[in-house]
Parts: structure tokens; sequence; C-alpha cells
């Protein structure tokens, strides 16, 4: 036991090495299943519908990524957003189906991304905090490492000639406005896919997915965003849903360029597997945001692909038995009433979990949520 500052009372470390131990096939896995959906629309307004729902439809090749550039909107989300979508879609699906929606933890597709990518991420630290409520743990983002993080991304200077971290991130939803329409495809799609460059971009609206899962003994309830389908939904909700996950990567050229593209493969697989995606697709560009090529990766084959082909940077059983033990881990820390933190640094050993505040739930739970649930 170990005292950290003063606002903290009792610190844990859960040792992240020797990563060695969470190796070997793994532990038991839950397939995502959709639960429910909201959707954010073009000016960022929540609805408890999938209108925000898009479809793939293949974009040129040759396509100039920055273009419009100047004139990107971008979401200024700068406020904390807490779980507040998240829990209002829950207390929707509770009142309809008169079930509570049990879950041992409850978050973001994001916080789980970060904690299962931790074996093999060692540069970027995280701090998320936890409460416990009603036998499930509630994590959200804390929103001031959020906020510092994102201004040391910013900060970071570009090489001479590079283009800035802004632009890159415009190719990236530039590239879905490349890649989307907002029905599937039928002949009066036409004249907007021939219209699709000239689209003002911005990153407003979110379609965004509520699966149930689990790993190892961990039952989850995650929220997150999605970014297209391939057809349509399934008429049976048990089957699963095609949905398609946009990314854009530099062109590979050499095995530097190839090394650094099998890294970020850890981040796509993670993220798509957690919602239950199958499949990816990768605009490869090249240094000034032209695009060259598509490549469709399936995302339960990325795993053995980075082993077999690849120079075995990571291993994804070894990610989910990290990800096992650590829930449960944090299953037996998390068990009184109030606030703890979970904290990585960069390049630390450890995760540590601290008491931050010793009652209440901080702002992780909405009133609206609290109340829907003690109200009878
Ligand atoms: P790329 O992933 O093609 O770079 P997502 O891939 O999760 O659907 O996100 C869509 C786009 O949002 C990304 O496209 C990128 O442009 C931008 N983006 C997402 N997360 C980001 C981050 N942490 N920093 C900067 N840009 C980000
Ligand atoms: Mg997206
Ligand atoms: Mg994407």
């Amino acid at each position: 036991m170990q005292s950290s500052g003063s606002a903290s009372i009792i610190m844990n470390n859960f040792a992240i090495v020797p990563v060695s131990r969470f190796a070997g096939s793994s532990a038991a896995i839950r397939r995502p299943k959709e639960v429910a959906y909201f959707s954010y629309d073009d000016n960022h307004q929540f609805h408890l519908d999938e209108r925000s729902i898009r479809y793939y439809y293949p974009p040129k090749l040759g396509a100039d990524l920055s273009k419009g550039f100047n004139t990107f909107q971008q979401l200024d989300d700068t406020a904390d957003d807490h779980l507040d979508s998240l829990l209002k879609t829950i207390i929707d699906l509770e009142r309809r189906t008169s079930t509570k929606c049990t879950a041992d933890i409850v978050t973001w597709r994001g916080m789980m991304t970060k904690i299962m990518a931790t074996p093999f991420d060692n540069m970027n630290g995280f701090e998320m905090n936890a409460t416990r409520f009603q036998d499930s743990i509630f994590i959200e983002e804390n929103h001031e490492h959020k906020l510092e993080s994102k201004k040391a991304q910013h900060n970071q200077s570009s090489r001479p000639g590079a283009p800035s971290q802004d632009l890159m991130a415009y190719w990236g939803y530039k590239f879905e406005v490349l890649s989307l329409i907002p029905d599937q495809w039928d002949p009066t799609s036409r004249e907007f896919i021939e219209g699709r460059e000239d689209v003002i971009v911005n990153n407003y609206a979110q379609y965004c997915s509520v699966v149930k899962t689990g790993i190892g003994k961990a039952k989850m309830v995650i929220g997150g965003e999605v970014d297209a389908l391939w057809d349509r939904k399934p008429d049976n909700k048990d089957d699963s849903i095609n949905w398609v996950e946009l990314k854009t990567s530099a062109e590979i050229e050499n095995d530097k360029d190839r090394l650094k593209f099998e890294r970020k493969l850890l981040k796509f697989w993670i993220q798509s597997f957690l919602l239950g995606v199958p499949k990816i697709i990768v605009g490869f560009r090249n240094k000034n945001g032209i695009l060259q090529r598509l490549e469709e990766l399936e995302t339960k084959n990325i795993p053995t692909m980075v082993k077999k082909q690849g120079r075995g940077t990571w291993d994804g059983n070894l990610c989910i038995n990290f990800t096992a033990s650590f829930l449960d881990w944090l299953k037996q820390k998390i068990t009184g009433d109030g606030v703890w933190r979970i904290r990585r640094r960069e390049r630390s050993a450890m995760i540590e979990i601290f008491k931050n505040e010793e009652s209440g739930h901080g702002d992780i739970l909405s009133r609206e949520f609290i109340q829907w649930r003690t109200q009878g």
C-alpha cells in the first residue's frame, strides 16, 4: 500500500510486465451484440434513433484528401460529456424492455481500447474515473487528461515540410465523406456519389452502437461510434451486423513503414473487435494526401496476419487475457462508494488505481440515470 498525494487514500498497482504471463490461448469472449443505439445529427444533437447510419460505397482513387480543408467544420469537444449519451440510451432500453441492463463494466469503447492495448502500447498513458453503482463499474475518461494529451499532440512539431496534425486528421474525415452514402445504394445514389467530393466535411454526425459483450468473467456494456454499414442490418437481431470501419494510413514503401502499419493495426483491431465490426477498409494515401488504393481487412484475421506474415509486434490473445485479468482485479478493488482514478503513466510498467473522492459518483453518472435506477 502506498500513499499518493493528499486527495488519494489507498493506491494499488496492477503490474503490466512481464506481459508473457498473459500469453497463451485466449480467455472466453462473448460476441458483441447490439442492444441499443443512438445518433448525433449534423448539429451534434442527440437522438434515440439510427438517423446517422451511413452506407459504404467505395471512393474514387486519386482523390485529394486535402480538398476542402479550409471549410472543415470541426466539432468543439472541449466540454466534458461524461457517459451521458450512453446512460440516456440505457435508460431508454430499460424503459422499453422493462429489464435492467446489467453488466460488470459500463463504458465507452475508447476506454476499453486503451486498456486492451496496454501490453503493447508503451507510449500512451491514460487517466480514467470509475465508480461502482448497483454492481456495475462505470468508467469514463478523465477529461482534463484528455485535453492535456490533445494539446501535447497538437503541439508536437511535425517534420519540416510534413503535413500538420490538423490536416492529417482532416484526411481521415474526408476519406469518410468520400466513402459513405446516406442510404443503401439505388440508382438515385449515383448523383450523390458524383457530388461527394464537394460536400463540406463536418464531424458532428455519428451513429453509436451500444453492445453487450464480455471478456473473461467480465460482462460489459460498451458504446462506440461505427462508421458505416456494408449492406443492411440483418432481420434477425441475433445475427451479427456487417459494420465497416474506415481508416486512412500512409502508403507502405519500405520495411520501416510496414512495421509502423503493423503497430497501427493493433488499435484498428481492438477498436473493431470490441464492437463486433467485421471489416476494416483502409485507404492508403501518399505523403501529399492523395488516395492511392484501398485494402479490405477482415477484423478476425488481423491477429494471425500480424503473427504469421508480419513481425509479430503484438499478440491479440495476450491483449484479451490481459484485459480479462485486469478487469477481474478491478472488480475486486472498486468495491465501495466513491470515485476512483485509473491511471497509466506513459511508459509505466503498471496501472495504478486510487480513490479520489470518498463518496458519491462524481459526475460520472448523470442525475437522470441515478434517479431512474433508484426510483422504484
Ligand atoms: P483515420 O482513422 O483515418 O486517421 P475513426 O477512425 O475512429 O472512425 O476516426 C475518424 C477520423 O477521426 C480519423 O481518421 C482521424 O482523422 C480522426 N481522429 C480520430 N481520433 C483522433 C485522434 N485521437 N486524434 C486526431 N484525429 C483523430
Ligand atoms: Mg469513426
Ligand atoms: Mg474510422
